[in-house]
């Protein structure tokens, strides 16, 4: 497993054969000091990965691509913007897998969209989780996203899920990880830049294009608060934060999401 493409563009990548959890290693590795920016760990065998809101991660053998990412707020690039931006942050890493994947999903026309805060779901169902987790000490977070990539229905956690094979995206496993991978690593880095820039309208710009690409704006929604209780409402818009603008039915209040999780209605 050599992701020779990525590596020719990411001299420092670690690829490991088997990892408990990709996030896990990078907060490891970073416990033990000497973290550069931009590091990445990923692995194709993911043994016990974690998903939002405490939920696991299943990434078959062979089959999906785990990938961590580390952001340092203060590098020799003055990223230190990105600390007021973090749940912009965590919608980008969604929204550079859509541009990743996209191209493949040409060949069976199909397109990826994000769905708020950051799953990548292609005809309604989910391709990509990201997790992103901002370190203790504030210096950075690790953003770590998993892919479907050649896994069959039986591997595939719930109706909802879905793979790039399972999509009719023919390709060698190793071969898809490596290409999205590289593409992947790219368009994170080239937003990271200009989230974290001086340019005010090349910032806007990007979050147009991330809104653009957010399927959920627009939606009817089932928000599912943190404390339990549920929502109907209508998806609006996205906030400076980056959390989610709902109408809420139950009257004419407008009400941001910033933590929690949403269903799209005409999925269920
Ligand atoms: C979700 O949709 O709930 C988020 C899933 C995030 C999974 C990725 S795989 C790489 C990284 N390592 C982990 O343990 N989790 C993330």
């Amino acid at each position: 497993m050599e992701f020779e493409l990525t590596r020719q563009n990411f001299p420092a990548l670690i690829v490991l054969d088997e990892v408990d959890s990709t996030n896990d290693e990078l907060l490891r590795r970073f416990g033990a000091g000497g973290l550069a920016d931009f590091s990445v760990v990923t692995t194709m065998n993911q043994t016990a990965g974690h998903g939002r809101l405490d939920r696991g991660w299943i990434t078959p053998v062979g089959k999906g691509l785990a990938t961590s990412v580390f952001i340092r707020f203060e590098s020799i690039v003055d990223n230190s913007r990105l600390r007021h931006q973090v749940g912009w942050v965590s919608l980008l890493a969604g929204f550079a897998m859509v541009r990743a994947i996209n191209p493949f999903l040409k060949s069976v026309d199909l397109r990826a969209f994000l769905k708020w805060p950051n799953d990548v779901l292609v005809d309604g169902k989910k391709i990509c989780g990201v997790l992103g987790r901002v370190l203790d000490d504030n210096s950075g977070l690790i953003v770590g996203a998993g892919l479907n990539l050649t896994s069959e229905k039986s591997d595939l956690p719930f109706s909802t899920s879905t793979s790039l094979a399972q999509l009719g995206v023919t390709g060698n496993s190793i071969e898809l990880a490596d290409e999205v991978l590289l593409r992947y690593l790219l368009e994170l880095r080239d937003g990271i830049s200009r989230l974290a820039g001086s340019n005010s309208d090349d910032v806007a710009s990007l979050k147009n294009e991330i809104g653009e690409t957010c399927a959920t704006l627009g939606e009817r929604v089932r928000v599912q608060n943190p404390d339990g209780t549920e929502d109907l409402a209508r998806a609006q818009a996205l906030d400076d934060s980056g959390g989610l603008v709902v109408r809420l039915d139950s009257g004419l209040k407008s009400k941001v999401i910033s933590a929690g999780d949403i269903v799209h209605l005409r999925y269920e």
